[in-house]
């Protein structure tokens, strides 16, 4: 664990020496080493503070694998900024990425929260220092608010609980849940507990921040967002998830209707957004009330279900991101009518756009339609109307990716775009690290599947 801790802090070195002109190319190769280094310390880990098995192992590889992706996306945005704060920037995203690996590795809940809550921070200083227009302000105040008000309570539970039972040896059969079993009123704990990774995954109902962040956030913060923050949400609730026992059915039942009308609502919402990254932002909003579902269904198959889904939707999300990022480099614009026609000009930005959307979609190999297949099945025992209702989302969530692809990429020549500069091969290097992966569980699913 402490190589690990050391791996990462080494990357400050890089952001303090090195050289001005070199510095983007350093530390993302730097990144890139570390994130190896740091998934081979992870699959042989030997600590006793810090667990890792079948749930947050995926989280934490993902994690490490997206860091230098971050570093490589907010290259150009960050050029022309004067030196001494790109290091800052680079620092603040190391920071945010150590704090969310570290969140996911936890084995205890008292350092998950503090991990959780600390990842708040960086996250906070990355939008509403480096976004991109005044409403980042609006936007970082009511991601903090959002996230405070959930974590208020659940911090007042646990210093309660700790004061009472006292601190257990972690154990590797339940992480962050040790003392749960003993706990004297589990519903409560149950609700507390949930409200705060509700918030944060989000809950259809609690996520008004989140187009909100995505739209203002830079693109590093929209990638993070997209690909790890949210998924520390999912994370928790699939470990609270030992909590749910009979009594508690009727509040999770409120909680299951809000995500199962969450989904078809928000996927039903896409066809009306204007602006490219709030269509992003709200498709993922559909995409994680599926993990809610799968969570609160508390099946075995569920489960691997919402790993799967978390993984593929990490990587796919954070993909299209950088693919409206591109577009909105080279026109200013983040709305979809305007950026439309850009197959012309781009040809293989098309291809690039189809992978993505197809893998938004969950087209049958990718591991997004095999987590969804394993939760559908899952709820279709449990209940034919929820499963009626995912599967009209589905088909929904079929029909807006088509939407966004066609609009974005069909269509007349662009005339208003003055100097289309073509692909460069960072960005294409870019997307095709974030698609990599998704081939790769796709030809070897077990990584995630288990
Ligand atoms: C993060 O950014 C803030 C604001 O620019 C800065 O004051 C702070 O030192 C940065 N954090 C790190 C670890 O560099």
């Amino acid at each position: 664990m402490m190589t690990l801790l050391l791996a990462w802090a080494s990357i400050c070195l890089t952001i303090i020496w090195a050289p001005s002109n070199w510095l983007w190319s350093f530390t993302t190769a730097h990144g890139l080493l570390v994130s190896l280094v740091s998934m081979y310390l992870i699959f042989n880990l030997d600590s006793e503070l810090f667990i890792v098995d079948n749930l947050s192992g995926p989280l934490a590889m993902l994690s490490c694998w997206l860091f230098p992706l971050t570093l490589l996306a907010s290259q150009p945005k960050m050029y022309f900024e004067p030196m001494f704060r790109q290091r800052v920037f680079i620092a603040n995203a190391t920071l945010l990425q150590v704090f969310t690996l570290l969140a996911f590795m936890s084995s205890d809940l008292m350092m998950f929260f503090f991990f959780f809550e600390t990842s708040l921070i960086p996250t906070m200083i990355i939008i509403a220092r480096w976004g991109a227009q005044d409403v980042r302000l609006d936007a970082s105040n009511y991601f903090s608010l959002y996230t405070i008000l959930g974590a208020v309570p659940l911090i007042s539970i646990l210093l309660v609980a700790y004061s009472t039972l006292g601190m257990l040896k972690p154990s590797p059969e339940l992480p962050l849940m040790m003392w749960t079993t003993t706990f004297p009123y589990p519903t409560f704990l149950w609700f507390i507990l949930n409200t705060a990774f509700l918030v944060k995954l989000p809950l259809y109902g609690l996520h008004l921040w989140l187009p909100k962040a995505h739209v203002e956030a830079p693109i590093e913060g929209s990638m993070v967002l997209a690909a790890t923050l949210l998924k520390l949400g999912g994370y928790g609730m699939l470990r609270t998830s030992t909590l749910l026992q009979v009594p508690l059915y009727h509040t999770a039942l409120l909680c299951m209707v809000f995500a199962l009308l969450g989904i078809m609502i928000t996927a039903f919402l896409c066809y009306r957004l204007t602006d490219l990254k709030a269509l992003i932002a709200v498709s993922s909003v559909s995409h994680m009330n599926l993990v809610v579902v799968a969570a609160l269904l508390h099946t075995p198959w569920s489960f691997s279900g919402a790993t799967a889904m978390m993984i593929a939707h990490g990587l796919t999300s954070s993909a299209l991101f950088c693919l409206a990022n591109t577009l909105y480099e080279r026109t200013n614009n983040r709305t979809i009518i305007i950026l439309r026609g850009a197959l012309v000009i781009f040809p293989l930005a098309g291809a690039w756009w189809l992978v993505v959307v197809l893998f938004n979609m969950g087209f049958p190999p990718t591991p997004s339609f095999i987590a969804e297949t394993l939760i559908f099945t899952s709820l279709f025992h449990w209940s034919k109307i929820g499963f009626f209702i995912v599967c009209l989302a589905l088909l929904f969530t079929t029909g807006y990716s088509l939407y966004m692809l066609a609009s974005t990429m069909r269509g007349p020549f662009p005339l208003h775009i003055k100097v289309p500069l073509p692909f460069i091969i960072r960005e294409q290097l870019l997307l095709v690290l974030h698609i990599v992966p998704v081939i790769f569980l796709m030809i070897y699913p077990s990584l995630i599947f288990f």
